[in-house]
């Protein structure tokens, strides 16, 4: 990650903010002794098993394991950049940075030119808003809209307005506040006329929805025609500060929920995403009326793991949610898919339903994406036409080749067998043959998936143990006293010598903490777990860290610990020497045999 910001601005901003605050905004926290506790806001829970510590400003979950310090904290629940985590601690801790900001404070960084359209689109924003819930001229918009059950707060947070029946009330608007015309043109605000280069409103008589970047600032807008006008949704065009691929609907507000609910749901239009949201689904998201793209893909990745796709129940959805299912699970997501009744969409269904429905029928009773490709591969088929029918299979079996789990594996195939009354040998004939073609595509796009995965978010192999053999302890105590005094980590290095610690992290950590102390730096846990630049090797020194240990720690103690450490060695070599001796015996080298079991003699004398 390239630090635009001076590492010395990066130790200010830490020291200028209480990681107690930065957390304190997204999870409620309470005092216990030195610590503090919460419900970890990265994954579903009901007991806290989230703690903050003031001492070493870090945070660390014991239940999924998410840990880090305030900037890795926003990185995660916000899925900011370094950069973007920086920019918003040093405005929190008052300090100033001379840098252009990133995207975190986006808007303050645009170009000028970007700004004014970025302020155009906040102002009107509030205007339409205003036209639609105060005035007289907004009043049959409003009743549209209420009509079809949307609510004044859901009005209000999703800032749903009404534009004017006007040809120049925007064009008005704007220049009299003295936005250049040029400008909001490319804005897509206003459209200028061929004949006479004289401009008009893009927007009117429309109830007006904003659309907002991840950053919370309106960027475009999408006009919804009050009656059968066409085209149904106009929106903003592809303009310097909106790029639909790239956008995704409330995504802003939903992010909070997503990495709550470990889950995002996924719609196809936003009118969905505003009646799921009324309903109690705040995690939805929705693309801007095109298919999902593979940017689209990456924002999401930093925020969840398991989405649920929830598009309209007609062909055309069935259609676009088996592509985005499919693309989504190609990328790494474990996918759910809702279905609906025939032809309803999740707005009509909630209407026609009810909030409760919709929830627990269709959110949480939506199929795992195996059940729904069954589903799927059925349409248009006539499965009592034997032609059909293999062909029905034989997809079926494709689909069930690319699963992971055997047992999965066997329940499909199984109900493929019972339902078509096919042996099941056959079936399991036919799958063989598949699943050879499949796997080497498949490892690929399981690395790639990995690659991918959110920082902090998967816990590293070391820790995922509950039972640790002694040395691992011995290794994780050293660090952890290391930590604290550069002398003891200077002791321990000449207490070593030669050999290393058994676990290859570990050995990380020691050598980064050696970097960190040669470089000038005192002893600071969070500042350390900053400087190395590593997510898996960060988790575990954060986890190190969060362990309460002595401050004090006598000579006797140490070189208990580094004896354990060694030991592990030496019992590696002793089980290496037995072997080696078995096989000179087996050689009938009985010399040979008899030297190395001398070395095995002194080996466990030392010990
Ligand atoms: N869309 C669009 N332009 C259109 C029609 C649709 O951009 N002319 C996009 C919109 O983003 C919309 C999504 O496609 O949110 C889904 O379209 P559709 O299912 O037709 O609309 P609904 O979400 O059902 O909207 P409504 O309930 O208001 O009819
Ligand atoms: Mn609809």
């Amino acid at each position: 990650m390239a630090d635009l910001i001076a590492s010395e601005k990066i130790d200010e901003i830490r020291r200028s903010v209480d990681i107690v605050d930065v957390v304190g905004e997204y999870v409620q926290l309470t005092k216990k002794g030195r610590n503090y506790f919460g419900l970890c806001p990265f994954h579903g829970e009901n007991t806290p098993s989230f703690s903050v510590s003031t001492d070493k400003q870090i945070y660390n979950c014991f239940g999924c394991h998410a840990a880090g310090d305030a900037f890795s904290f926003l990185m995660d629940i916000e899925g900011y950049s370094f950069q973007e985590a920086a920019v918003e601690l040093a405005e929190k801790g008052n300090v100033k940075l001379d840098i252009e900001a990133p995207a975190a404070a986006a808007a303050k960084s645009m170009s000028p030119d970007f700004q004014q359209m970025v302020e155009a689109h906040q102002l009107l924003s509030k205007f339409y808003h205003h036209l639609l819930v105060n005035t007289k001229d907004g009043q049959h918009a409003l009743e549209y809209l209420l009509n079809r059950g949307f609510t004044r707060e859901s009005i209000d947070k999703f800032q749903i307005g009404y534009s004017l029946n006007s040809w120049d009330f925007v064009y008005k608007f704007l220049t009299k506040r003295k936005f250049p015309e040029g400008l909001m043109e490319r804005a897509g605000l206003i459209i200028k006329r061929e004949k006479d280069g004289t401009y008009f409103d893009r927007f009117r008589d429309r109830i007006m929805f904003p659309i907002n970047d991840r950053n919370g600032n309106t960027i475009a807008f999408s006009g919804r025609a009050l009656g059968d006008d066409d085209p149904k949704y106009l929106n903003s065009p592809e303009t310097p500060i909106f790029n639909k691929s790239k956008i995704l609907y409330n995504f802003q507000s939903a992010r909070a929920h997503m990495k709550k609910m470990q889950r995002a749901v996924l719609f196809e239009g936003f009118a969905d995403v505003i009646a799921a949201d009324r309903a109690g689904v705040e995690n939805g998201v929705a693309t801007m009326g095109t298919s999902l793209t593979d940017e689209h893909i990456a924002l999401l990745k930093k925020q969840v793991q398991s989405i649920t796709v929830c598009y309209d129940s007609d062909n055309a959805g069935k259609e676009a949610a088996f592509r985005a299912s499919t693309m989504l699970s190609d990328a790494g997501f474990q996918i759910r898919v809702a279905m609906m009744p025939d032809g309803l969409d999740p707005d009509d269904y909630i209407q026609a339903n009810g909030a409760e429905k919709f929830r627990n029928e269709v959110i949480d009773g939506s199929l795992t994406l195996m059940a729904f490709k069954i589903l799927y591969l059925r349409r248009g088929k006539r499965l009592q036409d034997e032609g059909d029918r293999l062909l029905y299979i034989e997809e079926v079996l494709k689909e069930i080749a690319k699963l992971d789990k055997a047992v999965e594996k066997d329940l499909y195939i199984r109900q493929l067998a019972e339902e078509f009354s096919v042996s099941l040998d056959a079936l399991k004939e036919q799958l063989e043959g598949m699943e050879t073609k499949h796997s080497s595509s498949k490892s690929q796009k399981e690395h790639a998936g990995r690659s991918n995965s959110p920082m902090m978010m998967n816990p590293p192999a070391a820790s995922t143990s509950k039972i640790r053999p002694a040395f691992h302890t011995a290794e994780r105590n050293l660090i952890s006293h290391m930590m604290k005094d550069a002398d003891i980590a200077y002791k321990v290095q000449s207490l070593l010598g030669e050999n290393t610690f058994n676990i290859d992290e570990h050995q990380a950590i020691f050598t980064y903490l050696l970097g960190y102390f040669e470089s000038g730096h005192p002893p600071d846990t969070s500042a350390f777990i900053h400087f190395i630049n590593d997510d898996k090797l960060r988790k575990i020194c954060a986890e190190i860290a969060l362990v309460t240990i002595n401050d004090e720690v006598s000579e006797q103690e140490l070189s208990d610990y580094i004896k354990q450490v060694l030991n592990y060695q030496k019992m590696l070599k002793i089980k290496e020497k037995k072997a080696e001796a078995k096989e000179a015996e087996r050689q009938k080298d009985y010399v040979k045999a008899a030297l190395i079991s001398m070395e095995i003699i002194q080996l466990q004398k030392s010990l």
